[in-house]
């Protein structure tokens, strides 16, 4: 599975993807303005920094508006993918992006239906939301499920990326569900390393080594 981080904390991104596991970034309107709020900026050392897709999306609502704000965005750096909302005017977006070859991370889809729609528009990877989902007493890893059983039967090349990732357990419920990318917050990737009987194990190993000197 692909592993994005869900942040736009400059330093939170160089320190994971120091170790390895990071195939990319995503981030919102909500995480740039916590960074400091300037997304070209932002955009820019991201890109500086990760080798892979970087997502940033667009503030416009209105299709004209999208594609003025996409278009330049994608101008940063070839790694940089538009994350436009699932509305029609994103949908329009997402089939005017796609045909001039501009990668696409539709948001903010929280039904199977809209994946789809966003799927045949040529996106380039669908974002449902999980935790989202869970908050308002549906269970977001339905939807990952259905999506994962309607592209199967077709040849989209549409990538699923779950998004709203609040746990370990939605992580793990993810990859198990064949999801192709996971974007995690920071904190998530953390605990996704941890566990007690590791550290145990570990001091155990080099105590008992320490005794046998
Ligand atoms: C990622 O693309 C989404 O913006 C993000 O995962 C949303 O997560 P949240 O629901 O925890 O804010």
């Amino acid at each position: 599975m692909i592993f994005f981080i869900d942040t736009a904390e400059i330093e939170e991104i160089k320190e994971l993807y120091n170790w390895g596991i990071i195939d990319g970034v995503t981030t919102n309107p909500s995480l740039i303005a916590k960074s400091g709020g300037d997304q070209k900026k932002i955009i820019t050392e991201i890109a500086q920094i990760v080798d892979g897709p970087i997502s940033a999306e667009v503030i416009a609502t209105d299709y004209e508006g999208m594609i003025k704000e996409g278009a330049e965005l994608s101008k940063i750096h070839q790694n940089v993918v538009i994350k436009v909302p699932m509305t029609v005017d994103g949908l329009k977006a997402t089939y005017w992006f796609n045909k001039n070859k501009i990668r696409t991370n539709v948001t903010l889809v929280f039904s199977a239906n809209q994946a789809l729609l966003a799927a045949k528009n040529g996106a380039s990877y669908i974002s449902p939301f999980i935790g989202r989902l869970d908050d308002i007493g549906q269970t977001g890893m339905e939807l990952i499920k259905e999506i994962k059983i309607m592209f199967d039967h077709y040849q989209y090349s549409t990538k699923i990326l779950a998004a709203s990732i609040r746990s370990t357990q939605h992580a793990k419920d993810v990859a198990l569900a064949g999801c192709d990318v996971a974007t995690m917050p920071p904190k998530i990737i953390k605990q996704l390393i941890k566990h007690p009987l590791t550290d145990i194990g570990l001091e155990k190993f080099l105590a008992d080594y320490k005794n046998s000197l």
